[in-house]
Protein backbone atom coordinates (compact mmCIF):
# COMPACT_ATOMS: atom_id res chain seq x y z
CA UNK A 1 0.00 0.00 0.00
CA UNK A 2 1.54 3.03 -1.08
CA UNK A 3 2.36 5.65 1.73
CA UNK A 4 1.37 9.04 0.94
CA UNK A 5 4.32 11.65 2.49
CA UNK A 6 2.17 14.36 2.79
CA UNK A 7 -0.19 11.99 5.40
CA UNK A 8 2.74 11.19 6.92
CA UNK A 9 4.19 14.11 7.87
CA UNK A 10 0.86 15.70 9.17
CA UNK A 11 1.32 12.54 11.52
CA UNK A 12 4.83 12.80 12.04
CA UNK A 13 5.88 9.42 11.26
CA UNK A 14 8.25 7.45 12.95
CA UNK A 15 11.20 8.03 14.54
CA UNK A 16 13.18 6.59 11.81
CA UNK A 17 11.23 7.66 8.97
CA UNK A 18 11.12 11.01 9.59
CA UNK A 19 14.83 10.91 9.85
CA UNK A 20 14.99 9.23 6.36
CA UNK A 21 12.68 11.70 4.96
CA UNK A 22 14.69 14.41 6.86
CA UNK A 23 18.03 13.27 4.92
CA UNK A 24 16.10 13.33 1.94
CA UNK A 25 15.22 16.89 2.21
CA UNK A 26 19.11 17.12 3.30
CA UNK A 27 20.22 16.03 -0.08
CA UNK A 28 16.57 17.44 -1.56
CA UNK A 29 18.56 21.01 -0.29
CA UNK A 30 21.22 20.59 -2.09
CA UNK A 31 19.80 19.26 -5.29
CA UNK A 32 18.92 21.52 -7.83
CA UNK A 33 18.03 19.44 -11.47
CA UNK A 34 20.24 20.56 -14.94
CA UNK A 35 17.08 22.55 -16.23
CA UNK A 36 16.36 24.59 -12.45
CA UNK A 37 19.73 25.59 -12.39
CA UNK A 38 19.72 26.70 -15.94
CA UNK A 39 16.68 28.28 -15.10
CA UNK A 40 17.88 29.67 -11.53
CA UNK A 41 20.51 31.75 -13.75
CA UNK A 42 18.38 33.85 -15.29
CA UNK A 43 15.23 33.70 -13.30
CA UNK A 44 15.78 33.50 -9.11
CA UNK A 45 14.47 36.18 -7.20
CA UNK A 46 17.46 37.49 -5.76
CA UNK A 47 17.48 40.26 -2.44
CA UNK A 48 18.44 43.46 -3.42
CA UNK A 49 22.02 43.41 -1.71
CA UNK A 50 22.69 39.97 -3.86
CA UNK A 51 21.32 41.79 -6.61
CA UNK A 52 23.54 44.51 -7.28
CA UNK A 53 26.14 41.86 -7.10
CA UNK A 54 24.95 39.51 -8.97
CA UNK A 55 24.45 42.79 -11.50
CA UNK A 56 28.23 43.34 -11.15
CA UNK A 57 28.70 39.83 -12.50
CA UNK A 58 26.40 39.18 -15.02
CA UNK A 59 27.45 42.34 -16.71
CA UNK A 60 30.60 40.69 -17.26
CA UNK A 61 30.66 38.99 -20.29
CA UNK A 62 34.24 39.34 -21.13
CA UNK A 63 35.27 36.86 -18.96
CA UNK A 64 38.87 36.09 -21.67
CA UNK A 65 39.88 33.93 -24.32
CA UNK A 66 36.79 32.11 -25.49
CA UNK A 67 39.71 30.09 -27.53
CA UNK A 68 41.84 29.15 -24.63
CA UNK A 69 38.61 28.13 -22.80
CA UNK A 70 37.88 25.41 -25.57
CA UNK A 71 41.25 24.04 -25.43
CA UNK A 72 41.47 23.65 -21.84
CA UNK A 73 38.16 21.88 -21.86
CA UNK A 74 39.03 19.96 -24.70
CA UNK A 75 42.15 18.63 -22.47
CA UNK A 76 40.46 18.21 -19.02
CA UNK A 77 36.73 16.69 -20.27
CA UNK A 78 37.74 15.16 -23.90
CA UNK A 79 34.46 17.51 -24.72
CA UNK A 80 35.39 19.54 -28.07
CA UNK A 81 33.53 22.65 -27.53
CA UNK A 82 34.26 23.52 -31.32
CA UNK A 83 31.36 21.34 -32.43
CA UNK A 84 28.67 22.84 -31.11
CA UNK A 85 26.91 26.05 -32.06
CA UNK A 86 29.27 28.92 -30.75
CA UNK A 87 27.08 31.95 -29.31
CA UNK A 88 24.60 29.37 -27.64
CA UNK A 89 27.20 27.58 -25.64
CA UNK A 90 29.44 30.46 -24.52
CA UNK A 91 26.65 31.89 -23.56
CA UNK A 92 25.48 29.24 -21.21
CA UNK A 93 29.02 28.93 -20.22
CA UNK A 94 29.57 32.37 -19.67
CA UNK A 95 26.52 32.60 -17.32
CA UNK A 96 27.74 29.73 -15.71
CA UNK A 97 30.92 31.36 -14.84
CA UNK A 98 29.03 34.49 -13.95
CA UNK A 99 26.62 32.38 -11.73
CA UNK A 100 29.94 31.30 -9.34
CA UNK A 101 31.24 34.95 -9.27
CA UNK A 102 33.93 33.80 -11.19
CA UNK A 103 36.28 36.78 -12.35
CA UNK A 104 37.43 34.91 -15.91
CA UNK A 105 38.18 31.55 -17.63
CA UNK A 106 41.50 31.25 -16.08
CA UNK A 107 39.93 31.14 -12.98
CA UNK A 108 37.12 28.78 -13.87
CA UNK A 109 40.02 26.51 -15.27
CA UNK A 110 41.67 26.13 -12.06
CA UNK A 111 38.44 24.95 -10.41
CA UNK A 112 37.34 22.40 -12.49
CA UNK A 113 41.26 20.90 -12.67
CA UNK A 114 40.74 20.93 -8.49
CA UNK A 115 37.24 20.26 -8.06
CA UNK A 116 34.99 17.36 -8.87
CA UNK A 117 31.59 18.96 -8.51
CA UNK A 118 32.42 21.83 -10.63
CA UNK A 119 33.42 19.50 -13.02
CA UNK A 120 29.71 17.86 -13.20
CA UNK A 121 28.18 21.23 -12.62
CA UNK A 122 29.93 21.75 -16.07
CA UNK A 123 29.13 18.52 -17.82
CA UNK A 124 25.59 18.30 -16.99
CA UNK A 125 25.20 22.47 -17.62
CA UNK A 126 26.75 22.14 -21.23
CA UNK A 127 24.69 18.79 -22.64
CA UNK A 128 21.24 19.31 -21.40
CA UNK A 129 19.39 16.36 -20.67
CA UNK A 130 15.88 17.07 -20.75
CA UNK A 131 13.76 14.06 -22.00
CA UNK A 132 10.63 12.25 -21.56
CA UNK A 133 9.10 8.51 -23.01
CA UNK A 134 7.66 8.62 -25.76
CA UNK A 135 8.72 12.24 -26.36
CA UNK A 136 6.94 13.55 -29.31
CA UNK A 137 4.20 10.94 -29.29
CA UNK A 138 2.89 11.46 -33.15
CA UNK A 139 6.26 10.58 -34.40
CA UNK A 140 6.17 7.52 -31.80
CA UNK A 141 2.60 6.89 -33.62
CA UNK A 142 4.56 6.79 -36.84
CA UNK A 143 7.09 4.45 -35.23
CA UNK A 144 4.68 2.29 -34.10
CA UNK A 145 2.48 1.73 -37.12
CA UNK A 146 4.74 2.29 -39.98
CA UNK A 147 8.81 2.08 -38.67
CA UNK A 148 8.53 -1.15 -36.83
CA UNK A 149 6.69 -3.21 -39.36
CA UNK A 150 8.59 -2.02 -42.32
CA UNK A 151 11.96 -2.85 -39.94
CA UNK A 152 10.50 -6.05 -39.30
CA UNK A 153 9.64 -6.83 -42.87
CA UNK A 154 12.68 -5.81 -44.19
CA UNK A 155 14.60 -7.72 -41.12
CA UNK A 156 12.75 -9.99 -39.39
CA UNK A 157 12.40 -9.75 -35.54
CA UNK A 158 16.72 -9.99 -34.83
CA UNK A 159 16.53 -6.43 -34.88
CA UNK A 160 19.70 -4.16 -33.99
CA UNK A 161 18.99 -1.07 -32.57
CA UNK A 162 20.43 2.44 -31.32
CA UNK A 163 19.84 4.90 -28.61
CA UNK A 164 22.31 7.57 -29.16
CA UNK A 165 22.34 10.33 -26.78
CA UNK A 166 20.14 8.32 -24.69
CA UNK A 167 19.94 10.47 -21.46
CA UNK A 168 18.25 9.44 -19.09
CA UNK A 169 17.06 6.15 -20.36
CA UNK A 170 13.41 7.32 -21.44
CA UNK A 171 13.99 6.95 -25.38
CA UNK A 172 15.92 3.40 -25.70
CA UNK A 173 13.12 2.23 -22.48
CA UNK A 174 10.37 3.81 -25.17
CA UNK A 175 12.10 1.59 -27.34
CA UNK A 176 11.39 -1.75 -25.94
CA UNK A 177 7.83 -0.87 -24.89
CA UNK A 178 7.02 0.09 -28.50
CA UNK A 179 9.07 -3.01 -29.94
CA UNK A 180 7.34 -5.42 -27.51
CA UNK A 181 4.04 -4.99 -29.29
CA UNK A 182 5.62 -6.94 -32.15
CA UNK A 183 8.57 -9.31 -30.51
CA UNK A 184 9.06 -11.13 -27.40
CA UNK A 185 10.51 -9.00 -24.88
CA UNK A 186 13.39 -11.26 -24.37
CA UNK A 187 14.21 -11.19 -27.60
CA UNK A 188 14.37 -7.15 -28.05
CA UNK A 189 18.21 -5.69 -27.93
CA UNK A 190 18.76 -1.59 -27.65
CA UNK A 191 22.27 -0.39 -27.56
CA UNK A 192 22.09 2.91 -25.53
CA UNK A 193 24.34 5.80 -25.13
CA UNK A 194 25.26 9.02 -24.04
CA UNK A 195 28.29 11.11 -23.36
CA UNK A 196 27.44 11.54 -19.69
CA UNK A 197 28.29 9.21 -17.31
CA UNK A 198 26.24 10.55 -14.55
CA UNK A 199 23.09 10.35 -16.35
CA UNK A 200 24.22 6.82 -18.15
CA UNK A 201 23.94 6.15 -14.27
CA UNK A 202 20.91 7.48 -13.78
CA UNK A 203 19.63 5.41 -16.69
CA UNK A 204 20.41 2.46 -15.48
CA UNK A 205 18.87 3.15 -12.12
CA UNK A 206 15.11 3.73 -14.12
CA UNK A 207 13.53 5.97 -11.74
CA UNK A 208 11.35 9.06 -13.24
CA UNK A 209 8.54 11.71 -12.11
CA UNK A 210 5.01 11.50 -13.36
CA UNK A 211 5.83 13.97 -15.87
CA UNK A 212 8.16 11.95 -17.88
CA UNK A 213 5.57 9.13 -17.89
CA UNK A 214 2.89 11.31 -19.68
CA UNK A 215 3.24 10.13 -23.37
CA UNK A 216 3.38 6.86 -22.01
CA UNK A 217 0.66 4.37 -23.06
CA UNK A 218 -1.53 3.42 -20.45
CA UNK A 219 -1.39 -0.50 -20.68
CA UNK A 220 2.63 0.02 -20.83
CA UNK A 221 2.14 2.41 -17.19
CA UNK A 222 0.55 -0.37 -15.98
CA UNK A 223 2.33 -3.01 -17.07
CA UNK A 224 5.79 -1.75 -16.43
CA UNK A 225 6.09 1.20 -14.01
CA UNK A 226 5.78 1.04 -9.90
CA UNK A 227 4.74 4.04 -7.81
CA UNK A 228 7.36 4.07 -5.15
CA UNK A 229 6.12 3.88 -1.60
CA UNK A 230 8.24 6.25 0.85
CA UNK A 231 10.07 3.31 2.36
CA UNK A 232 11.19 2.37 -1.45
CA UNK A 233 11.80 6.26 -2.33
CA UNK A 234 14.06 6.55 0.86
CA UNK A 235 16.13 3.43 -0.66
CA UNK A 236 16.41 5.26 -3.88
CA UNK A 237 20.38 5.79 -4.51
CA UNK A 238 20.96 8.97 -5.37
CA UNK A 239 23.30 10.30 -8.15
CA UNK A 240 25.62 13.07 -8.51
CA UNK A 241 25.58 16.24 -6.49
CA UNK A 242 22.45 17.40 -7.64
CA UNK A 243 20.08 14.53 -8.08
CA UNK A 244 16.64 15.55 -9.37
CA UNK A 245 15.00 12.45 -7.79
CA UNK A 246 15.63 13.52 -3.95
CA UNK A 247 13.34 16.49 -4.88
CA UNK A 248 10.49 13.89 -5.24
CA UNK A 249 7.58 13.52 -3.65
CA UNK A 250 6.47 10.74 -5.56
CA UNK A 251 8.01 8.82 -8.37
CA UNK A 252 7.78 5.29 -10.14
CA UNK A 253 10.01 3.02 -10.82
CA UNK A 254 10.69 1.35 -14.52
CA UNK A 255 10.61 -2.54 -14.53
CA UNK A 256 13.31 -4.52 -14.64
CA UNK A 257 11.87 -6.96 -17.65
CA UNK A 258 12.12 -3.48 -19.41
CA UNK A 259 15.98 -2.50 -18.40
CA UNK A 260 17.38 -5.77 -18.88
CA UNK A 261 16.66 -5.22 -22.61
CA UNK A 262 18.92 -2.24 -22.84
CA UNK A 263 22.91 -1.78 -22.91
CA UNK A 264 24.27 1.20 -21.80
CA UNK A 265 27.36 2.76 -22.60
CA UNK A 266 29.04 6.16 -22.24
CA UNK A 267 30.06 6.89 -26.17
CA UNK A 268 30.70 10.38 -27.63
CA UNK A 269 29.12 11.61 -30.85
CA UNK A 270 32.02 13.62 -31.85
CA UNK A 271 34.54 10.39 -31.58
CA UNK A 272 34.90 8.36 -34.82
CA UNK A 273 35.85 5.08 -32.81
CA UNK A 274 32.44 5.03 -30.78
CA UNK A 275 30.49 4.19 -33.69
CA UNK A 276 28.73 0.52 -34.42
CA UNK A 277 28.41 -1.27 -36.89
CA UNK A 278 25.28 -2.70 -38.60
CA UNK A 279 22.52 -1.27 -37.19
CA UNK A 280 18.93 -1.74 -38.18
CA UNK A 281 17.78 1.40 -36.53
CA UNK A 282 19.55 4.39 -35.20
CA UNK A 283 17.56 7.24 -32.66
CA UNK A 284 18.94 10.08 -32.06
CA UNK A 285 16.94 12.72 -31.33
CA UNK A 286 17.42 16.28 -29.52
CA UNK A 287 21.03 16.70 -29.43
CA UNK A 288 22.04 17.82 -33.05
CA UNK A 289 20.38 20.98 -32.18
CA UNK A 290 22.89 21.67 -30.40
CA UNK A 291 25.84 21.30 -33.02
CA UNK A 292 27.17 23.39 -35.67
CA UNK A 293 26.10 22.55 -39.15
CA UNK A 294 29.45 20.70 -39.91
CA UNK A 295 29.22 18.67 -37.09
CA UNK A 296 25.95 17.70 -37.64
CA UNK A 297 26.52 16.49 -41.21
CA UNK A 298 29.81 14.80 -40.00
CA UNK A 299 27.56 12.85 -37.41
CA UNK A 300 24.58 11.91 -40.25
CA UNK A 301 27.70 10.75 -42.26
CA UNK A 302 28.31 8.52 -39.60
CA UNK A 303 25.22 7.20 -38.82
CA UNK A 304 25.03 6.61 -42.63
CA UNK A 305 27.89 3.88 -42.18
CA UNK A 306 26.34 2.63 -38.91
CA UNK A 307 23.35 1.74 -41.06
CA UNK A 308 23.05 -1.45 -42.77
CA UNK A 309 21.59 -0.79 -46.12
CA UNK A 310 17.69 0.00 -45.99
CA UNK A 311 18.33 0.68 -42.35
CA UNK A 312 16.08 3.57 -40.34
CA UNK A 313 17.79 6.63 -38.93
CA UNK A 314 14.70 8.44 -36.22
CA UNK A 315 15.93 11.91 -35.72
CA UNK A 316 14.59 15.04 -33.78
CA UNK A 317 11.84 17.08 -35.98
CA UNK A 318 13.76 20.13 -36.05
CA UNK A 319 17.19 18.25 -37.20
CA UNK A 320 16.22 17.81 -40.53
CA UNK A 321 19.17 16.34 -42.74
CA UNK A 322 19.38 19.34 -45.57
CA UNK A 323 21.76 17.60 -48.00
CA UNK A 324 19.77 14.15 -47.12
CA UNK A 325 20.21 12.78 -50.82
CA UNK A 326 23.85 13.40 -51.40
CA UNK A 327 24.78 11.52 -48.23
CA UNK A 328 22.52 8.82 -49.91
CA UNK A 329 19.61 8.93 -47.30
CA UNK A 330 16.17 8.57 -48.56
CA UNK A 331 13.10 10.74 -46.54
CA UNK A 332 10.14 9.21 -45.14
CA UNK A 333 9.00 12.36 -43.48
CA UNK A 334 11.07 14.91 -41.30
CA UNK A 335 12.19 12.93 -38.87
CA UNK A 336 12.62 9.35 -40.43
CA UNK A 337 15.27 8.58 -42.86
CA UNK A 338 16.41 4.96 -44.62
CA UNK A 339 20.03 4.56 -45.76
CA UNK A 340 19.38 4.10 -49.66
CA UNK A 341 23.25 2.61 -50.61
C1 LIG B 1 18.29 16.83 -24.70
S1 LIG B 1 18.98 15.25 -24.35
C2 LIG B 1 18.12 14.24 -25.53
C3 LIG B 1 17.64 12.96 -24.91
C4 LIG B 1 16.77 12.09 -25.80
N1 LIG B 1 17.44 11.72 -27.01
C5 LIG B 1 15.46 12.79 -26.10
O1 LIG B 1 15.26 13.24 -27.24
O2 LIG B 1 14.61 12.89 -25.21
C6 LIG B 1 20.59 15.45 -25.12
C7 LIG B 1 21.59 14.40 -24.66
O3 LIG B 1 22.72 14.48 -25.54
C8 LIG B 1 23.87 14.16 -24.80
N2 LIG B 1 25.05 14.64 -25.52
C9 LIG B 1 25.48 15.93 -25.69
N3 LIG B 1 26.61 15.95 -26.41
C10 LIG B 1 26.88 14.64 -26.74
C11 LIG B 1 27.92 14.01 -27.49
N4 LIG B 1 28.90 14.72 -28.05
N5 LIG B 1 27.89 12.66 -27.61
C12 LIG B 1 26.89 11.93 -27.04
N6 LIG B 1 25.90 12.47 -26.32
C13 LIG B 1 25.89 13.82 -26.17
C14 LIG B 1 23.62 14.86 -23.47
O4 LIG B 1 24.42 14.32 -22.43
C15 LIG B 1 22.13 14.64 -23.27
O5 LIG B 1 21.88 13.53 -22.44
Amino acid sequence: MPIDLKDKRKTGGTLTERKSIADRKTIADRAATTRERINSISKTPVSRDTASSNLAVTRNSNLGDYEYLKKQILTITKVDLNSYKEAQMKRRIDQLINKKGLKDYPAYINLLKTDRDALEEFLNHFTINVSEFYRNPDQWDFMDKTVIPLLLQRFGKNLKIWSAACSTGDEPYSLVMALSKYIPLNQIRIYATDIDKTIIAKAKRGIYDEKSLAGVPKEFCEKYFKKLDSAEMDKVEMIGESDPVATLKTAYAVSDEIKSRVTFKQANLLEPKDYPSDYHMIVCRNVLIYFTEDAKDEVFRRFHDSLLHEGILFIGSTEQITGYQAMHYGRKNSFFYERLD
